[in-house]
């Protein structure tokens, strides 16, 4: 029997497992920006496992530290005792955090860090005298996690409606969509109403009701990418309006776009930033909250003021992944990463200009190293294909027959290598995709 035949105890991901079994993905090996299958076949893997394995696979530096600490210390209790390498990890997040945000919570996933959040903004406002302030504000079509409180804020109907209802108090908002504006209007005329709207939100809900607005930077559905001028926008309204702004870099985080958060991107200083994937780039379950001063100071007190923030999780700040975390942000210091993917992404982004030429691809979308492709039927009209018809996941399938993995969706796909990807990789990887692309558009176009 084959290891394949044993699939079915498994629950993958969002996956109909009976369909996934008959022809199961099943990797074993991986190196530098390649992962190879059970059957010997090696594909290089243009979204970094699922944009978090940025230092890429098979890091010798962040193996070495790993193994280290699993000869010193693999775990201790994490209620009332920490540990060094935690102490350290929170130390270094906070001095690559911007200014201001320097108290941590070690998680261990994206989800439990947009949780974290959620409810500290709760328990804040209720220890500042505003137990009123409860709901929270988020966008249609965005992801914040699988867990109940993330998966509500979530803007993904299909992966919500077996599971609800969902939180009380989540309200959703559009998004900054702008190739199809929710309110049909054009950038620059539109003066951001996308963003400008949330006033009216937030005076609707009635402002000593709301406790916080959560937004990732770039969506990954769809890669949903605003205008730059956006989330300042956001953060004025949220200060003006007093409620906390929790923003989601949980893909954009530790060098995606080219910097090591896309809050300095954007220019915004956020109450909370959570972060995962990258942060231990594939080397632990490792995940972080990182909370404003401001925030932050009305949890520091005496066991009497009993105000400290009531919430855990066992393998939180653990050793190991706390140790990955260092190692891998050490390594991404001392080959400057981040400014590698200003350049490798700005390559990468004028080659997909090129794609133009395909009249089945409508707009060219994100930031940095990720990039997002929309497909439409008919450029000028801006015509989706129809549900039955998906090239994003036509052009997804023949790139993996042609040894590149994306992410992709019916009409959508979307590329975020590991940032390690070379000049001469970033050209193989443009170069698999566009015959791909070419072929598709070659049988779809209209
Ligand atoms: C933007 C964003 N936030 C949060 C999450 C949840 O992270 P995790 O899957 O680690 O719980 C994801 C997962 O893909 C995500 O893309």
């Amino acid at each position: 029997m084959s290891i394949k035949d044993e699939t079915k105890h498994v629950l993958i991901d969002f996956t109909q497992m009976k369909k996934f079994c008959e022809d199961p993905v099943i990797y074993d090996e991986a190196e530098s920006i390649y992962i190879t299958d059970i059957d010997g076949k090696r594909y290089m893997d243009g979204m970094a496992g699922i944009f978090a394995v940025n230092s890429g696979y098979n890091n010798p530096k962040i193996i070495e530290a790993v193994e280290k600490q699993l000869h010193t210390l693999s775990f201790q209790n994490p209620m009332g005792a920490t540990n060094n390498v935690a102490i350290e990890l929170a130390k270094v997040l906070s001095e690559i955090c911007p200014p201001g945000m320097n108290t941590v919570k070690l998680l261990n996933s994206g989800s439990e860090a947009i949780e974290s959040a959620m409810k500290m903004a709760r328990q804040y406002y209720k220890l500042i005298g505003k137990p009123g302030k409860i709901k929270f504000i988020s966008r249609y079509g965005s992801w914040h996690g699988a867990t109940f409180g993330a998966m509500s804020i979530s803007g993904i109907s299909e992966n919500k409606e077996p599971f609800e209802p969902g939180l009380p108090g989540c309200v959703h908002m559009m998004p900054p969509y702008c190739y199809r504006c929710p309110y049909d209007l054009n950038y620059p005329e539109c003066n951001i109403l996308c963003a400008s709207i949330l006033k009216k939100i937030i005076q609707s809900e009635g402002p000593d009701t709301v406790a916080a607005v959560v937004m990732t930077p770039i969506e990954i559905r769809n890669v949903i990418t605003p205008p730059r001028e956006y989330l300042q926008l956001i953060q004025k309204i949220c200060t003006e309006m007093d409620v906390l702004l929790i923003i989601d870099e949980v893909i954009t985080g530790f060098g995606r776009l080219g910097r090591m958060f896309a809050c300095e991107f954007y220019d915004i200083i956020p109450d909370f930033l959570c972060m995962a994937k990258g942060m231990t780039g594939g080397y632990g379950a490792g995940s972080a909250m990182v909370v404003h001063e401001r925030v932050a100071k009305a949890f520091w007190g005496d066991p009497e003021d009993d105000n400290f923030f009531k919430h855990g999780h066992t393998y939180g700040g653990n050793p190991l992944s706390s140790a990955a975390a260092l190692a891998n942000l050490e390594y991404m210091k001392e080959t400057s990463l981040p400014e590698k993917v200003s350049i490798q992404g700005q390559h990468l982004k004028e080659k997909f200009m090129n794609l133009y030429t395909y009249s089945i691809v409508g707009d060219i979308r994100g930031e940095g190293l990720l990039l997002g492709i929309e497909f439409v039927a008919d450029r000028e009209t801006r015509r989706p294909f129809p549900p039955e018809v998906s090239p994003g996941l036509i052009v997804q399938k023949k790139a993996k027959e042609k040894g590149l993995l994306i992410r992709a969706a019916q009409n959508w796909i979307a590329v975020g290598p590991p940032l390690i990807i070379s000049h001469e990789e970033v050209d193989k990887l443009y170069a698999i995709l566009e015959s791909c692309i070419a072929e598709v558009d070659q049988v779809l176009r209209t």
